[in-house]
């Protein structure tokens, strides 16, 4: 985590929210707006590596996105398919290392062969060395604390041995340092069931733009704002 105001975030997540709204309002079908949205994580993507930031995540699919029409579904997870194939070999190019995060259990929902295309562009992308991307996909914060405190008490010797430490080493974050700073954009104000734990001490920012129109000037200025600000954890730091 950056600490000192003035500093980079080093970890910035984002909620890519406001690709329905965007197509709805060009009259173009909502899966066009999630299209989109991919070009503006690439964007945002090759923008943060100019800036040096070292970790992006992007919220690409929750545990509850499965309840939307079988038709948008199955628009997201194609585009994924695409994104770990056809589009592997540009952010390989660009130094990127892959990671996804979220329920791959393989009685899991996302199936063993997407699965298997995730694990193989985790692999191939592991030695990128200009950022990290995490993909969470599948993935609710309630479902990921309950999966780490499970896995936690099966393997601890006794309830005392429990701490925040502890918890988060089985979270699939457990590498990954905690966003510094979460920017949803569409202008709604709620977290959604995302990275609720390695939120604690994110600064949050609630942008007006719509996803698909995000590019590297809307993150400079997050970013800008973000090294203004003064992060103290509960603490006094300036009389
Ligand atoms: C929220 O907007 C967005 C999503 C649920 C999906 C975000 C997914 C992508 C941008 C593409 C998939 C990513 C990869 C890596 C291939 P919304 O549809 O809820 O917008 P609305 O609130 O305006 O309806």
């Amino acid at each position: 985590m950056s600490d000192q105001t003035g500093a980079l975030p080093r970890h910035i997540a984002f909620i890519m929210d406001g690709n329905g709204r965007w197509a709805k309002a060009r009259g173009l079908p909502r899966l066009e707006g999630h299209r989109k949205g991919v070009d503006a994580l690439h964007r945002t993507v090759d923008a943060a590596i100019e800036m040096g930031i070292e970790y992006l995540s992007f919220y690409a699919f929750s545990t509850e996105n499965w309840q939307r029409p079988a038709d948008e579904v199955a628009g997201l997870m194609a585009l994924l398919r695409a994104f770990v194939t056809k589009e592997l070999e540009k952010l390989k190019k660009a130094g990127v290392r892959l990671r996804f995060l979220g329920d791959q259990s393989p009685d899991g929902k996302l199936g063993d062969e997407l699965c298997g295309l995730l694990t193989k562009a985790e692999e191939e992308t592991s030695q990128g060395d200009k950022i990290t991307v995490c993909i969470c996909l599948n993935y609710g914060s309630r479902a990921e604390i309950v999966h780490a405190v499970k896995a936690l008490v099966q393997s601890a010797a006794d309830v005392d041995s429990l701490s925040e430490d502890s918890i988060s080493s089985y979270l699939y974050t457990k590498d990954i340092p905690d966003p510094d700073l979460c920017i949803r954009t569409s202008g709604e104000q709620r977290l959604s069931n995302f990275m609720m734990w390695q939120l604690a001490y994110a600064e949050l920012m609630f942008l007006p733009v719509a996803w698909p129109d995000f590019d590297a000037a809307h993150l400079r200025a997050a970013v800008g704002d973000f090294m203004g600000r003064e992060r103290r954890y509960g603490k006094v730091l300036s009389a």
